[in-house]
């Protein structure tokens, strides 16, 4: 049966310790650790069968093409796609969001609007902000309500025939809420807008479906799913990616090419220039398989455990400020807060001596925390691995940090 301990046992970083200790690794929201069955792939992938892909006849470029195709059914399936053509490999989420807001763009014009929310990440944020710049297009933002979650109670008036692009977050790396998308999508796509969802934490905490959800684009990174950094993936109903313009030109994407011109591929070659991340992408493919071995069910009843007992420990310490709902099942394990009379920084500091790893800053959400007048949160974030102890070592070291810095 499937257990914590079996799980984290899988994972040869928890054999390190920070003063005798094994870490409390709760920065999971920036990225996690990865286990051995990754870690294996890739590195046998680079001894024994590593050349190019999609080129050569002999047998290691053969076998690289088989696995490196192979992972995208893998993920066509993890999504529940409807075929492996709408799997891209990009190198990260924020490169597959560019990818959409570039060639996106390129139909917009003076006057259309982007309709995103108030607690997206710089990554799903900025692009749109230079897609806007090129064409003349206006941002909108969705507000948030007092228990940071989606105030939709203007949506009629945020969304209409000007709306192009909705692009928004399935869970918020800062303030853990997990939005109610299908509803929304429903809504955007009644007045013919495009839906880009940015499931770079959801994917690791909720199972994802996007037929179910029907968005149009989907983008996730694999060193947020215990894959390797490097890999990410821009899934696109294949109706809409072959409507757009490609992003990146070179080798690979073209279907012929002239001195003066070229005609493009088809998908998802289309939207792949240049020689892909190849042991990375392998190695998100282990990532996926990981995370079947481990199950949904397993996945999200203990991470349900871990958002209630992170909730619970969290809120009865003094002088804690929490940025995020206080209603478990609005949101997932990721706790940002303040604390008073110490910075952020210090915090994550001291929690760091007591080997509890945690992250500080504004977490790529600037104009989140301009909101609620914060310059930097402390953000403790849970994956598969963390148990409820991890967050008493937590609640420990942030008792002893006001103690010291109050
Ligand atoms: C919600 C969200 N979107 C996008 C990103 C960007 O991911 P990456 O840095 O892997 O491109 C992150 C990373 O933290 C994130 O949390």
């Amino acid at each position: 049966m499937t257990s914590v301990d079996s799980i984290k046992k899988q994972f040869p970083f928890f054999s390190q310790t920070k003063n005798g200790k094994p870490w409390a690794f709760l920065d999971n929201a920036a990225s996690c650790q990865k286990p051995e069955s990754v870690l294996k792939k890739m590195d046998e992938v680079y001894r024994t069968t590593y050349a190019n892909v999609h080129r050569g006849i002999y047998d290691m470029a053969e076998n690289g093409t088989k696995l490196y195709e192979g992972v995208r059914e893998l993920v066509a399936n993890f999504l529940g796609a409807r075929s492996v053509d709408e799997i891209i490999f990009t190198k990260n989420t924020t490169e597959a969001i560019n990818l959409a807001a570039y060639s996106l763009s390129r139909r917009l014009k003076p006057g259309d609007e982007i309709l995103l929310t108030e607690m997206e990440h710089h990554a799903n944020l900025v692009p749109w902000q230079q897609a806007a710049l090129r064409t003349g297009a206006k941002l909108k933002f969705i507000p948030l309500n007092d228990d940071f979650c989606l105030d939709l109670s203007g949506l009629h008036s945020l969304l209409g025939v000007k709306t192009k692009i909705v692009a928004l977050s399935a869970m918020s790396n800062v303030l853990g809420t997990v939005n109610d998308l299908a509803d929304l999508i429903k809504k955007a796509h009644a007045v013919g807008a495009v839906v880009l969802v940015d499931a770079a934490q959801a994917a690791a905490h909720l199972k994802l479906n996007v037929k179910d959800l029907d968005c149009d684009l989907l983008a996730f990174s694999g060193h947020k799913i215990y894959g390797p950094s490097g890999v990410g993936v821009l899934y696109g109903k294949a109706e809409s990616l072959n409507n757009m313009p490609p992003f990146l030109t070179g080798g690979h994407m073209i279907a012929d090419v002239w001195y003066d011109r070229a005609t493009w591929n088809t998908i998802p070659a289309k939207f792949e220039a240049g020689t892909p991340p190849i042991v990375e992408v392998i190695g998100l493919g282990a990532a996926v398989k990981f995370i079947n071995s481990v199950g949904w069910d397993f996945i999200l009843n203990h991470e349900k455990e871990l958002t209630r007992s992170g909730l619970k420990k969290l809120l009865s310490v003094d002088g804690l400020k929490l940025l995020g709902p206080k209603d478990a099942s609005r949101r997932g394990p990721v706790f940002s807060f303040t604390l008073d009379g110490v910075h952020a920084h210090d915090v994550a500091g001291i929690l760091n001596e007591y080997g509890v790893a945690v992250r500080a800053g504004h977490h790529c959400t600037a104009p989140l925390h301009k909101k609620y007048g914060i310059v930097a949160t402390t953000r403790a974030s849970c994956g598969i691995y963390n148990t409820t102890e991890d967050i008493d070592r937590l609640v420990v070291g942030l008792e002893r940090a006001r103690k010291m810095l109050d």
